[in-house]
C-alpha cells in the first residue's frame, strides 16, 4: 500500500492529565443530581492516539513524540525522523501559550514543513485586542471594544452595556465566566481590576452581543473552504426564571464535567433555520477573517450573530482543537469527511508544501539516547533506519540508529547542508 507521506506528530504534555486524575478518583455523582455521574472525558493522550490512528487509516506513516517541554527533544525528533511534514499539535511550551508561535518559528528555521498556521498568525491571534484591530482595519465586523490597561476605567468609553471583559491574551476560555459580563460602570471597574490583578494582562472590554453563537471552521488555502457551520445552542431553561443571564461558553461550560454549566449547551451542526443570506454573509466574513490574519490550512472563527443577522467576530482560533467530537471535526463530518479524512486533509496540505519546496538540507538523524530507546521500545526490536531521501549528507542516518551504541556517534549531527547550519542536538556544528 503506497503511503500518503511520512508524518511526525509532535505534541507537548508534561503534567499529569487532569481527566486522568478524575478517572483515578472513580465515577463521581453530579452535585446537583446524585443519580447521574459525570461522563468520562478523554485524556489528551487518548485524543492524540485517535488522531494518529486516523492518520494511519488514511495511509500516512506516522511517528509520534511528546516533546515534554524539552527543546532538544523537539530538534532531535525532527532530525531523527525527517518527516515529510510535522503534524503540529503543540499549543504551549513551559505552560506559556505564547510559545506556540515560537515553536512554529523553529519549524520554519529548520526548514521542515508543518501543518497549520505560521508564527505571525499564531502570535497575532493570541492577542485578542490586536486581532480585533486587524479585523477592524480590514472592514470586518467585530463588537465595539477598547483595551483597559489600568484601573479605574474611564467612564467615557462610549460602549453600550452589557459589556464583556476578557483577559486580552488568554485562550481556551481562560478568565471567561458569567461574571465577565457586566451591566454597569461599577461592575466594569471591578471586573477589569480582577483581570489586571489575577491574569496580569490588560483587559479587553467589548459590547456583549445578544444572539446566536456560531463558529465557522475553515479548511485549505486558495480557495479556503468553509465547512458546514457550527452553532452552540444555550439551554433556555436556565434563563426561564425571569432573571436575565448572559449566555456564554464559559471556561467551566467548556471544560468542567462537574459543573452544571457543562450541561447547559448543545452543539448543533449545521445550525437550525439559518437564513441562507445570513449564512452566506457569515461564510464570507469567516474567510475574510482568515485572510486578515494570514491564516493557513485550518482555523475556527468564533462569532455571535445578532437578531438582525449581523455577525460579529469574537476571535480567531488558528490551529483549533482537532479532537474527534470537538467543533472542527463535527463540521468536517457534516461536510462528508470522516475523522481520518479530516486530519488527513490537513496533513496533505503540509506534505504538498514540503514536496513543492523540496527537502531542506538533510540532517543526519542522530537521535538523543532517550528518543532512540523509546523508538526501539515502540518498534519492539532494533529500529529500522529512517528512510533516506535525496542526496543524503555525508553522515547516514542509518549509522545513527542501527544500534543503540550508534547514538554516541558524533558523526555530524548536522550534515553539510544541515538546517540553517545550526548547532545540532548533540552539540556538533553544521559547518
Ligand atoms: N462580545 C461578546 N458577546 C457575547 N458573547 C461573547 C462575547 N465575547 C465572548 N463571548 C462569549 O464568551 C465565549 C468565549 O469568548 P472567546 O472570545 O471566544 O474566547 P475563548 O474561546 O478564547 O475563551 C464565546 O464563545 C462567547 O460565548
Ligand atoms: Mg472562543
Amino acid at each position: 500500500m503506497s503511503t500518503r507521506g511520512r508524518l511526525l506528530v509532535l505534541w507537548n504534555q508534561v503534567e499529569e492529565d487532569v481527566y486522568e486524575h478524575y478517572r483515578e478518583e472513580g465515577p463521581r455523582a453530579l452535585p446537583w443530581d446524585p443519580n447521574r455521574v459525570a461522563p468520562d472525558v478523554g485524556t489528551v493522550k487518548e485524543e492524540m492516539d485517535a488522531l494518529v490512528a486516523g492518520l494511519r487509516e488514511a495511509r500516512f506513516r506516522v511517528d509520534v513524540v511528546n516533546v515534554e517541554d524539552d527543546i532538544d527533544r523537539l530538534f532531535s525528533a525532527i532530525r531523527f525522523y525527517r518527516p515529510d511534514a510535522v503534524f503540529n499539535l503543540i499549543e504551549y511550551f513551559r505552560d506559556d501559550p505564547m510559545q506556540e508561535a515560537y515553536v512554529a518559528g523553529l519549524y520554519e528555521m529548520m526548514g521542515v514543513s508543518y501543518t497549520g498556521n505560521r508564527p505571525i498568525t499564531l502570535a497575532t491571534c493570541q492577542n485578542k485586542y490586536r486581532t480585533k484591530l486587524l479585523l477592524e482595519a480590514a472592514g470586518l465586523p467585530t463588537a465595539e471594544f477598547f483595551l483597559a490597561t489600568r484601573s479605574p476605567v474611564p467612564a467615557d468609553h462610549g460602549l453600550e452595556f452589557p459589556l464583556i471583559v476578557k483577559p486580552a491574551f488568554e485562550d481556551a476560555s481562560g478568565g471567561i465566566e458569567p461574571d465577565s459580563v457586566v451591566l454597569d460602570q461599577v461592575g466594569l471597574a471591578a471586573r477589569v481590576a480582577h483581570v489586571l490583578s489575577d491574569f496580569g494582562t490588560p483587559a479587553l472590554v467589548e459590547e456583549y452581543i445578544e444572539g446566536r453563537e456560531i463558529h465557522a471552521a475553515i479548511l485549505g488555502n486558495r480557495p479556503s473552504e468553509v465547512l458546514p457551520l457550527f452553532e452552540m445552542e444555550f439551554d433556555q431553561s436556565a434563563a426561564d426564571d425571569g432573571e436575565w443571564k448572559p449566555q456564554i461558553i464559559s471556561f467551566r461550560a467548556k471544560w468542567d464535567p462537574y459543573h452544571k454549566d457543562f450541561y447547559s449547551m448543545d452543539a448543533v451542526v449545521p445550525p437550525r433555520d439559518l437564513d441562507p443570506i445570513v449564512e452566506g454573509y457569515i461564510r464570507e466574513v469567516a474567510v475574510g477573517a482568515f485572510q486578515a490574519v494570514r491564516g493557513r490550512d485550518y482555523a475556527r472563527i468564533d462569532m455571535r450573530v445578532d437578531p438582525d443577522g449581523q455577525p460579529f467576530i469574537l476571535e480567531i482560533n488558528p490551529n483549533p482543537d482537532l479532537v474527534d467530537g470537538a467543533a472542527y471535526a463535527m463540521c468536517a463530518r457534516a461536510g462528508g469527511r470522516s475523522y481520518p479524512e479530516t486530519v488527513a486533509a490537513i496533513a496533505d496540505l503540509a506534505v504538498a508544501r514540503s514536496r513543492r519546496l523540496g527537502k531542506p538540507g538533510e540532517a543526519a538523524g542522530v537521535p538523543s539516547d532517550q528518543l532512540l530507546r523509546e523508538h526501539l521500545e515502540r518498534r519492539g526490536g532494533p529500529a529500522p533506519a529512517p528512510a533516506t531521501r535525496g542526496a543524503a549528507s555525508g553522515a547516514s542516518a542509518a549509522a545513527g540508529v542501527s544500534g543503540s551504541a550508534g547514538v554516541s556517534g558524533s558523526a555530524g549531527a548536522t550534515g553539510p547542508n544541515g538546517p540553517g547550519g545550526a548547532t545540532g542536538p548533540t552539540g556538533s556544528t553544521g559547518t
